[in-house]
C-alpha cells in the first residue's frame, strides 16, 4: 500500500511539472525598473495578446496596454516589416518587441544593449508564451532586427 502511494505520487508530480509551462520558470536580469516599464499595443480583438501581457507581468515588466484599431500603423512606424509582424507590439526602452517574444529574451536584449532595433517571433507560434495550446510546442526563433533591415537568429527554440 505505502509502495502504491509513492508511485501515486511520483506521476502525480510528473503530470504538474509537465502541465507547468516552460514560461514560468524564473528569468534572470539585473534591471532597472525603467528598463522593465513597457508599452504594448495591441487590437481589441487579440485574445492571445492579454495571455503574453500577463507573461510579462510574471516577468517583472510593468505593462501599459494600449488597445488599438490599427495595429498596423505602429508596426509602420517602428520598421516592423511584414515577415516580422505578428499580433501585437511593444516598446521597451527604445526597441521593439513584436510578438510572443519570451520575456527572458527581453530581459536580455534590454541587459546587453544589444544594437539592435527590436526582436520579433514572427506569426502565432503555438507553444510560445501567451500562445500555449496544450502541451503543442513548435520549434520558432527570435529574430533580431535592425535598422537597416538586416535580420538574424537571436534565438532558436528548437526544442523547449
Ligand atoms: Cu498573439
Ligand atoms: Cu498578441
Amino acid at each position: 500500500m505505502k509502495r502504491f502511494m509513492l508511485v501515486a505520487l511520483f506521476i502525480y508530480s510528473i503530470g504538474i511539472s509537465y502541465a507547468q509551462s516552460v514560461w514560468n520558470e524564473k528569468t534572470e536580469g539585473d534591471l532597472s525598473k525603467d528598463d522593465m516599464d513597457i508599452v504594448v499595443y495591441r487590437s481589441p480583438t487579440c485574445g492571445c495578446c492579454g495571455k503574453w501581457l500577463a507573461h510579462l507581468n510574471a516577468h517583472g515588466f510593468d505593462v501599459t496596454d494600449n488597445i488599438i484599431d490599427d495595429v498596423q500603423e505602429i508596426k509602420n512606424q517602428h520598421g516592423v516589416i511584414s515577415s516580422l509582424a505578428s499580433c501585437h507590439t511593444a516598446i521597451v526602452n527604445g526597441y521593439v518587441v513584436e510578438g510572443h517574444v519570451p520575456a527572458g529574451d527581453i530581459k536580455t536584449m534590454l541587459q546587453n544593449k544589444d544594437n539592435i532595433k527590436g526582436v520579433a517571433v514572427p506569426g502565432m507560434v503555438a507553444g510560445t508564451p501567451g500562445m500555449e495550446v496544450g502541451d503543442q510546442r513548435l520549434p520558432f526563433k527570435v529574430i533580431a532586427f535592425d535598422a537597416s533591415g538586416q535580420l538574424k537568429v537571436y534565438k532558436n527554440y528548437n526544442k523547449y
